[in-house]
């Protein structure tokens, strides 16, 4: 994780949380997750490169809102696989667990209005555009335009 993607600053340009300066930083994050998987309500993947079996990002619910059963979701990964089309296939994967096995009815996402490439893995993964929230998010950059994307179970059906 340190070494494929969370040191890098390419990676979190556009992310809340800055790169990490030391391996140390990732092994105390790690720390913290692992034992957040004894709640069932806890959804932290690490996605792996099939062929070599290496970790080379993430995806995740970062919020759960468990009254109108949505979930918003979040996700990087390792530069050296950009332009691979794993994001999508990987939002897709999750998407279809959090809708059939967890049983919620709305998956969201959103981005920086300048990380269009994110708005990119949200669209080819299925979801639509509800619309742009101006001046509502915060990232390494400073305050900017959020994005938002969404599907619901209906949209599934047809
Ligand atoms: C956003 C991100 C997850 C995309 O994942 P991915 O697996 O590369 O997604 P795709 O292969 O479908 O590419 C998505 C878009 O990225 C752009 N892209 C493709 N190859 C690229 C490359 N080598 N370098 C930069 N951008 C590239 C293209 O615009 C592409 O859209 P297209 O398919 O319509 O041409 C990845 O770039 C990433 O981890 N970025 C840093 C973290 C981040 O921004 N997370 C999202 C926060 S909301």
């Amino acid at each position: 994780m340190y070494a494929n993607w969370a040191s890098d600053p390419e990676v979190t340009r556009f992310l809340t949380w800055p790169a990490h300066s030391s391996v140390d930083v990732t092994k105390a994050l790690l720390t913290d997750w692992i034992p957040r998987y004894e709640d069932g309500g806890y959804f932290n993947w690490a996605m792996e490169y099939k062929n070599t079996g290496k970790v080379i990002g993430n995806i995740s619910v970062v919020k759960l809102i468990e009254s109108i059963d949505a979930a918003e979701m979040g996700y990087c990964m390792s530069r050296a696989y950009w332009g691979q089309g794993l994001m999508p296939e990987a939002l897709r994967t999750v998407m279809d667990y959090l809708f059939d096995v967890v049983g919620l009815n709305r998956v969201a996402a959103c981005h920086d209005a300048n990380n269009p490439k994110s708005g990119r893995v949200m669209e080819k993964a299925g979801m639509k555009l509800e619309g742009i929230l101006r001046a509502a998010g915060k990232n390494n950059l400073g305050i900017c335009d959020d994005v938002w994307h969404a599907m619901i179970r209906s949209d599934r059906k047809k």
